[in-house]
């Protein structure tokens, strides 16, 4: 039996003359076992009928994102979460300059932007559309994002020219997604590497039972550690005190305070590939810490705090080969400061999140800005599982 054999496969149609190619493509999946659902946009409707798709895939096409009736049936989020994989064919310069930059103006970049499945590209246009540096730049992004992009081959083109701009054939993309679920491609995309990551905020001793503290929930460290895990690495989670399960697979150190989860993560940096600190470690600790429960007095107390060392800091001066990721939480001038501090610590990137006003720490969700020292890519706000996933293809991508 294929591998292919009843996955989820999503494909997604934007509005070029290779089209029509795609009902082919949707028939080959078919034979070979799959299960299709196909979105079209609307220009893809001026040059495909829907119907078609509908006749040859065995369901109902999806057109719309503000359609009640299509929402009851099957809502996009629904539709989203159902593809095991994504398949854009053709995809324009259009569509792909809209996924580059994150849009949601329609269904099929919303489906895209709301999936956790992998989403290939076939694009199709014009040679001299395909070639201009917004496109290239725009192409350049994608794989950045962990996009798979599959052509253009070259040859005549329906606009009379000769160049590259031709979508793949059908049977081309239909093997090619084939492959992407045998056993023969499970070369997972962090394989043999090792992951380090430091998650939650550390806790420092006043006395046997006070301490100071932050609201890091861990919550994007550990999915980081659960996405690296499911993408093949071998990863070890450096974890402050947390509400949290260990992910399946992941192997997990607990610590307390900022000094120990320093010493734990110093240990094991050694015989790492990556580093992400995403901990909130606690950049102070008190200067003595008390045998005994503190008495309360009438008197006013005052603490004295030593500086806690910067794990991030020592591990990428003290291991040079290793990818190190850093985060910044900022609640003003993110992406000067989150600058200033990838410089300063010497990191391969950076992600920058805004915190506070109900923003970033203790939520589900997060919204970056993920910097490196010549580029720089925006991340809408979104679930911190899909971001996770998001951000290790990105890192992914850098390392391999
Ligand atoms: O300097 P700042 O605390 O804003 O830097 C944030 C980044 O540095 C985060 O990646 C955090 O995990 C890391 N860090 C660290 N050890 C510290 C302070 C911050 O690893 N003592």
């Amino acid at each position: 039996m294929s591998a292919i054999n009843n996955k989820h496969i999503l494909i997604g149609i934007s509005g070029g003359i290779a089209a029509y190619k795609t009902a082919e493509l949707v028939r080959s999946l078919i034979k070979k076992g799959a299960q299709v659902q196909v979105c079209m946009t609307q220009a893809a409707c001026d040059f495909i009928t829907p119907l078609t798709l509908q006749a040859i895939s065995g369901n109902p096409v999806h057109t719309d994102l503000l359609n009640p009736q299509a929402e009851a049936a099957m809502g996009h989020i629904e539709l989203a979460r159902w593809a095991d994989l994504i398949m854009i064919a053709p995809a324009t310069a259009d569509f792909m300059a809209r996924l580059a930059h994150g849009h949601a103006n329609d269904l099929l970049s919303t489906l895209c932007l709301a999936s956790e499945a992998p989403i290939h590209l076939a694009p199709a246009m014009n040679r001299v559309m395909w070639s201009n540096p917004a496109t290239q730049s725009n192409v350049r992004l994608l794989k950045e994002q962990g996009v798979q992009l599959h052509g253009p081959a070259e040859g005549e083109q329906a606009c009379g020219e000769v160049g590259a701009g031709r979508m793949l054939e059908a049977l081309q993309l239909a093997d090619l997604i084939e492959s992407q679920f045998s056993a023969s491609a499970k070369q997972l995309p962090l394989s043999g590497k090792k992951v380090l990551i430091t998650a939650g905020p550390t806790r420092e001793a006043i006395d046997p039972v006070r301490y100071i503290s932050n609201r890091s929930s861990g919550k994007m460290g550990y999915a980081i550690a659960a996405a690296a895990q499911q993408m093949g690495a071998e990863v070890t989670l450096v974890s402050g005190p947390v509400a949290l399960e260990a992910p399946a697979g992941v192997r997990r150190i607990l610590v307390e305070s900022a000094k120990e989860m320093h010493q734990q993560t110093l240990k094991e940096a050694e015989r790492s590939d990556i580093f992400i600190a995403t901990a909130a470690v606690a950049d102070y600790s008190p200067a003595n810490v008390a045998d005994q429960k503190i008495k309360k007095t009438d008197d006013p107390v005052s603490l004295e705090l030593d500086y806690n060392p910067d794990i991030l800091m020592d591990v990428s001066h003290q291991f040079p080969e290793l990818f190190c990721v850093g985060f910044a939480a900022e609640t003003e001038n993110l992406i000067e400061h989150a600058k200033t501090k990838m410089l300063r610590k010497k990191l391969d990137m950076i992600v920058a999140n805004p915190v506070g006003h109900n923003q970033g720490f203790d939520k589900d969700t997060n919204q970056v800005e993920i910097l490196f020292k010549d580029q720089h890519i925006s991340l809408p706000e979104q679930d911190k599982r899909t971001l996770a996933t998001k951000l290790m293809n990105i890192v992914a991508n850098q390392i391999n």
